[in-house]
């Protein structure tokens, strides 16, 4: 699992992690914005939580990930969920349906830094890539004129979400204390995913040994 604060890096280290470790990102916030896109009741629904910079009830997200946890890709190749839980009633639900993480990173980035963060971020539709104005910017012209920006990529809105964030927090991480790693996400993003890169090297090559010697 992944978290941190809104544009802390939880995506831009996803991408890194999923190419490395052909893992299955499940983040809660693009299925929510899928189904804001599909125009669904819960769609309607979850964008008014979303403008407001609010979690979205539970009874919309907590269904929407343990279907995604549950599709074959996810159970076959496992998964790197992001932005969920955000609650402790979302993890213990979590828990209740069989998923127990592995490890739990929190990207720690100061207040001032985000904001910027948020405000440069852009999106390609066509690869779903993250870029920033300033620090990712887009490799070709024809990139920079597709991309777009999200509807809730504001500063005000970004302060919004960070006051959830920070009310919610340390309820999330009492409920993984034991496998919490705490990372500077202020760092440059290949240096940031060279420090999850040798804690999930280090994780899988335990994991390896627990299953013992593979018969010939
Ligand atoms: P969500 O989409 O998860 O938004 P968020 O948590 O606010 O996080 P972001 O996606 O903004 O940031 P990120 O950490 O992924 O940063 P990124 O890598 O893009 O959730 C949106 C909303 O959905 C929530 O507000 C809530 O309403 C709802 N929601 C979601 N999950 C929910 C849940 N479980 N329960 C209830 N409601 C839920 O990076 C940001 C920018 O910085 C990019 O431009 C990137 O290029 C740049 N960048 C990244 N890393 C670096 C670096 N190291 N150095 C320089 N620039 C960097």
């Amino acid at each position: 699992m992944i978290s941190g604060a809104p544009a802390s890096g939880k995506g831009t280290q996803c991408e890194l992690i999923t190419k490395k470790y052909d893992l299955v990102h499940v983040a809660a916030g693009d299925l929510l914005r899928a189904e804001v896109a599909s125009g669904t009741e819960n769609g309607k629904r979850a964008k008014e939580f979303m403008e407001k910079g609010q979690l979205v009830p539970n009874e919309i997200v907590v269904m929407m990930v343990k279907d995604r946890l549950s599709q074959q890709d996810s159970e076959e190749k496992g998964w790197l969920l992001d932005g969920y839980p955000r609650s402790q009633s979302q993890a213990t639900a979590l828990k209740s349906f069989g998923f127990d993480p592995d490890i739990f990173i929190l990207l720690e980035v100061p207040e001032e830094i985000l904001v910027e963060r948020v405000v440069g971020r852009r999106l390609d539709p066509v690869t779903g890539k993250i870029y920033h104005l300033k620090y990712s910017p887009p490799e070709t012209e024809e990139i920079a004129a597709r991309l777009t920006q999200r509807f809730d990529d504001t500063e005000e809105k970004v302060k919004l979400r960070l006051v959830t964030h920070n009310s919610n927090v340390e309820d999330v991480l009492s409920m993984y204390g034991d496998i919490t790693v705490k990372l500077d996400g202020s760092q440059p993003k290949l240096e940031v995913f060279s420090q999850i890169d040798s804690i999930l090297s280090e994780l899988l090559e335990k994991k390896v040994a627990a299953l013992g010697p593979v018969a010939a």
